[in-house]
């Protein structure tokens, strides 16, 4: 029977072998696992590496339970779990560069992915070169026969811009190329990166899928002929989570549909009233037709979520400093995809760029659109810009 999107949040992983008599699976928590006699041993060590007890470090059936829900989702054939998402993207790119080998890097990739390519990949003998996110098939210009990975970040960290992931693929699989991508924006639900030919698929799962703010965890998600390679190279780094946090994770996953179909209708509506402020000069939202690859993203995504950018036509550090310091509503965190509401400002250049060029003449506000009432949020912002001018003033 067909098993639409919802259904799947649902159902998936939602097994007797991982949950037995329960809806949820228990707290499976072991270092060790014990066996009953050598035969059962010797099953284990043969199907370590496909979802059978082994040794803690491989899983037990909570993250079982977790990686077959996943899997479930986005349709790929694997699922690695990771202490956080950046261990996943460390993880993905290490499990599939060598010495010698050449990463084409989008421009406005998440700041510590740019991190790990300058200071571990660099140092190992893999280069990198940061590529325009705007840059569709034109990508085969960077590429050298080294080559290797072409890694994708849609939408762009803080920028929002939205790359053409089929035109990137298309070049990739003629020239034999691996693509992976950063889809904790979009999640499963709004980006089918399987379907869209991405060949490892990366998630915070911090991010939407807990939800609550509450776990660090990274997902890499890849194809039956990649799953062995990345598994393994999973594996030997000794990368593993806590059964408590895969029971978490697994638990907000629940209710992602939910949740996100409520973030995108209030961040929307949050949206749509800064664009209406004079103080902003532009709204970085995929779902407005002034962001960068707005086309591609009604071309290519389901709907957008709570996070979005917004750039000030005016204001300073204290203006900022204002705003912020006062806020009810909105707190203070370098993170986003909980249930509650989150605030930034950024003056000058949004994260390191060097393919491209941030031109913008005030402050970028970033928010994370929550599920309070939008009408207290915004109630929030008015007061907000009422401090931010009057510390301008003051300036
Ligand atoms: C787009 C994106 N990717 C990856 C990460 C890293 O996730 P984690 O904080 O779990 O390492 C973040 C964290 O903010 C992020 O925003």
């Amino acid at each position: 029977m067909t098993k639409r999107i919802d259904t799947k949040i649902i159902s998936g992983g939602r097994n007797k072998r991982w949950t037995k008599n329960t809806v949820n699976p228990p707290v499976t928590r072991a270092s060790t696992v014990v066996f009953n006699n050598t035969d059962e041993m010797k099953h284990a060590t043969q199907n370590r590496g496909d979802k059978v007890m082994f040794y803690g470090r491989r899983g037990t059936d909570t993250h079982f339970a977790l990686q077959q829900a996943i899997n479930e989702l986005d349709g790929y054939a694997g699922c690695a779990l990771y202490p956080c998402g950046t261990a996943a993207i460390a993880g993905s790119l290490m499990a599939f560069l060598e010495a010698g080998d050449h990463l084409l890097m989008v421009d406005t990739t998440y700041e510590p992915t740019r991190d790990f390519c300058d200071k571990v990949l660099a140092k190992m003998g893999v280069t990198t070169t940061y590529y325009d996110p705007m840059l569709g098939a034109d990508i085969a210009r960077l590429v050298q026969p080294n080559t290797k990975v072409i890694f994708t970040e849609s939408p762009g960290s803080i920028t929002m811009e939205v790359q053409d992931l089929p035109a990137i693929v298309e070049v990739a699989r003629s020239k034999d190329i691996l693509v992976m991508l950063d889809n904790t924006w979009a999640s499963p639900l709004l980006f089918d990166a399987k379907a869209h030919g991405v060949d490892v698929c990366i998630q915070a799962a911090t991010k939407y899928i807990v939800g609550h703010s509450d776990v660090m965890m990274g997902t890499a998600s890849t194809t039956e002929e990649l799953w062995p390679q990345l598994r393994e190279q999973s594996y030997l780094h000794g990368y593993c989570v806590s059964p408590d946090d895969a029971y978490l994770a697994l638990r907000g996953l629940r209710t992602l549909g939910v949740r996100m179909r409520q973030h995108e209708t209030n961040a929307l509506e949050v949206a749509n009233w800064l664009a209406a402020r004079p103080e902003v000069a532009e709204v970085r939202h995929p779902a407005f037709e002034s962001n960068p690859g707005h086309a591609e993203f009604k071309r290519d995504f389901n709907g957008s979520n709570g996070l979005f950018s917004v750039v000030l036509n005016c204001g300073n550090r204290a203006a900022t400093n204002a705003m912020l310091n006062g806020m009810e509503h909105f707190k203070m965190g370098y993170s986003w995809g909980g249930f509650e509401s989150l605030m930034l400002a950024n003056h000058g250049t949004p994260g390191p760029r060097s393919a491209t060029q941030w031109q913008a003449d005030g402050p970028l506000l970033r928010l994370h659109i929550g599920l309070e009432d939008t009408q207290d949020l915004i109630e929030d912002l008015e007061a907000g810009f009422a401090r931010f001018h009057a510390a301008l003033q003051n300036s």
